[in-house]
């Protein structure tokens, strides 16, 4: 029999009567949205697992970074990562503000914070660091940065649920965290995305956004808001995944390190270096060559299997929304980077099976 087409990724999904439990309360209470009782639970408990209290979600990561720019009320530029999802960019963008790459770390894959400084101008209200593939930024050389230079720090931590950093969880840290709860990512709710910020009155400023810009009371427009919220059955299968976080974290170190073991000593292959946590979410592989990855590439293919570019190409490279400016690490990486399927229901004779095709293509 043929194998079964084996992707990069696959959703971690609760039983489906747990969700449906969730969802027979939604019937019976006909409220579908509005910020209804299920998607404060899952408001709150996701706070409360990260050790945290203020969290605002939303109906996706992209939007999660739109109203963090928004509520900080930023004009000007913003200092990202050249090596991350669109998404990153186009938020910056749509909120009227200029995005300016910054390189990468060609072994962390972070925002290089030695490159920093000399990108910041007059013009510069923010830094934007994403925490990719899980692993966090250098937090406290970026936030140190930022203080000298009286700038706002997003983190996109999209890639990041499950991540701590100094002993805290990684949406602890800069003015507001944002990440996302997509279906590939380690805590999802279909679409979905949230807010973190220390800061109660940026708190309750994010959640009246959400909300088209009423007031507390509802009596009042107070803000130059939108509608941002998330409806109470995308929170419903939220709420329901939240219990199996733990699980999934910790199946995908186990795979993870399953990964290393039998790629390591490879001497074509180098592996991204972890800054302390990582949630594991990606198997991330740089080759030599993008020559090298191509070959791999095919041959997985040939047998069902469907790793992903990612991160390709280089932001930098996407002429028609950016002024090209060289990056030349990132646009590096991003050649000879490949993302191996990893996720909650592969199985462990799998992840061997497709570390083996990847040793024998190399020789
Ligand atoms: C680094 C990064 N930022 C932002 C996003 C956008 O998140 P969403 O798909 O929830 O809008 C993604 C999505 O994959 C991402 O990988």
């Amino acid at each position: 029999m043929a194998n079964k087409n084996i992707y990069v990724t696959m959703p971690t999904l609760a039983p489906l009567g747990e969700v449906t439990e969730n969802l027979q309360k939604v019937w019976e209470s006909g409220i579908m949205t509005h910020n209804g009782p299920i998607l404060q639970e899952f408001e709150r408990k996701v706070a409360e697992w990260h050790g945290l209290k203020n969290h605002v979600v939303v109906v996706n990561g992209t939007i999660a970074l739109q109203l963090a720019i928004k509520a900080l009320e930023l004009k000007g530029e913003i200092i990202t990562s050249p090596f991350s999802f669109i998404a990153t960019t186009s938020a910056i963008m749509y909120e009227g503000c200029t995005p300016v790459y910054s390189d990468i770390d060609p072994h962390t894959l972070n925002l290089d914070p030695a490159g920093l400084e000399e990108k910041i101008t007059d013009k510069t209200v923010a830094i934007m660091p994403v925490h990719v593939f899980g692993n966090p930024c250098d937090i406290d050389a970026i936030d140190a940065i930022a203080k000298r230079h009286g700038l706002k720090v997003i983190y996109d931590a999209c890639h990041a649920v499950g991540v701590t950093y100094r002993g805290k969880s990684v949406f602890a840290y800069g003015d507001i965290s944002c990440t996302s709860y997509h279906a590939t990512k380690m805590l999802n709710s279909g679409e979905g995305g949230g807010c973190y910020t220390n800061d109660d009155k940026l708190h309750e400023k994010m959640k009246r956004i959400r909300f088209f810009g009423f007031s507390d009371d509802k009596s009042d427009i107070v803000e130059e808001g939108s509608n941002y919220k998330m409806t109470e059955v995308h929170a419903s299968v939220g709420l329901a995944n939240l219990k199996y976080l733990q699980a999934a974290l910790d199946d995908r170190k186990k795979k993870y390190m399953l990964y290393r073991n039998l790629l390591s000593d490879h001497p074509a292959l180098t592996f991204q270096k972890i800054n302390g946590d990582c949630n594991y979410s990606y198997f991330p592989v740089i080759f030599d060559t993008e020559k090298t990855l191509l070959k791999v590439e095919k041959a997985l293919n040939a047998e069902h299997i469907f790793p992903r570019r990612y991160f390709y190409p280089s932001l930098n490279m996407f002429k028609d929304i950016v002024p090209y400016v060289s990056m030349p690490v990132s646009e590096g990486i991003a050649g000879r980077i490949l993302c191996l399927p990893l996720y909650y229901d592969l199985a462990e004779t799998d992840v061997a099976r497709i570390a083996g095709i990847v040793i024998d293509t190399l020789k």
